[in-house]
């Protein structure tokens, strides 16, 4: 077995070669919101959501082209939520991925315009992607539609965007949100960046053929991993330079972000992080599919450095 290093960077020169070509580009796409969405995909980034998509696929015994549509539309989806997350009525960041934020050089309203041309472009190509030919990937690319949709929307990221937003935004008069407690801000790190995170493990499993019986040990591995994902973004945050992390560190306290650090302190909430990992490792040993790479992957996410 190669290295997770070689595995990494295998599908990185993958995912980063069909995204170049799901991009939208003139003359179809005006060349001003085409550069835009271009900017901020090809600034780099860990691709962890759709590696996770191209691994679970691998795991239940597909191939990663299977996956690739469906890892990109995650990709794409992601990137979007980076470029509205970092808007100044957002949180307001002036770096993403080692680069000024787009809103930074395009302005807002084209950072809008590009996060939404991503969102809505990510199913425009699973749609796209769907094999009229092969009724199986279809009905396959389907299910993942909603997956992926339902991740994504209010119910999954839109509405953990919403909770962290209103717990550092006043209402129109005047209230901000109560303070979380473990609960609370659990669910919150479970919507805003597990379920993408969750999505793309059931996704590449949907389209690898996997069995019902893997693609629920996928489910509840990855989300544990998607909590524990978000969970050591906090915690890089707090410990991690601005240079090493391609953003602003130390953000989340100067803003009084509800963060497991700020809840828990950084050593309980590295080792909540390490327990989501075992329990990922138990949900999916109930499949037969601890020895995959998805539980090495489980480990980068616990164990990064940016
Ligand atoms: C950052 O995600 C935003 C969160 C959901 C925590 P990543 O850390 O995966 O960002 P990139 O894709 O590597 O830039
Ligand atoms: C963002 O969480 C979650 C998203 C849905 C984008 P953060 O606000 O902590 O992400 P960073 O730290 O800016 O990348
Ligand atoms: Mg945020
Ligand atoms: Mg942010
Ligand atoms: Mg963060």
């Amino acid at each position: 077995m190669t290295t997770l290093a070689e595995y990494l960077e295998a599908c990185r020169l993958e995912i980063d070669a069909a995204l170049e070509s799901a991009l939208p580009r003139p003359p179809a796409c005006p060349a001003v919101v085409a550069d835009a969405m271009r900017y901020s995909v090809t600034a780099g980034g860990k691709r962890l959501r759709p590696v996770l998509c191209l691994a679970s696929a691998e795991a239940v015994g597909g191939t990663r082209a299977d996956a690739m549509p469906a890892a990109c539309a995650l990709e794409l989806i992601h990137t979007y939520s980076l470029i509205h997350d970092d808007l100044p009525a957002m949180d307001n960041d002036t770096m993403r991925r080692g680069r000024p934020t787009l809103h930074v050089v395009a302005g807002e309203g084209m950072a809008i315009l590009a996060g939404d041309g991503l969102l809505t472009e990510a199913f425009a190509l699973l749609a796209r992607e769907a094999p009229a030919a092969d009724p199986v990937l279809a009905r396959r690319t389907l299910r993942v539609i909603g997956v992926v949709a339902t991740a994504a929307g209010a119910i999954g990221m839109v509405g953990g965007q919403a909770l962290d937003l209103a717990c550092v935004t006043a209402d129109p008069e005047g209230r901000l949100a109560p303070p979380l407690d473990a609960d609370g801000l659990r669910v919150m790190h479970a919507k805003k960046t597990g379920a993408l995170i969750r999505a793309s493990a059931v996704a590449g499993a949907i389209m690898g053929g996997g069995t019902e019986q893997h693609i629920d040990a996928i489910e509840i591995a990855a989300t544990d991993l998607g909590l524990a994902f978000q969970i050591i973004d906090d915690v890089l945050d707090v410990e991690g330079s601005s240079a090493d992390l391609g953003k602003t560190a130390g953000k989340d306290a100067a803003a009084g972000k509800p963060t497991y650090p700020a809840l828990y302190g950084v050593a309980r909430s590295r080792q909540m992080a390490a327990e989501g990992l075992e329990r990922a490792r138990a949900a999916l040993d109930t499949a037969s599919l601890a020895d995959s790479r998805l539980l090495q992957i489980g480990r980068w996410i616990v164990e990064r450095g940016n």
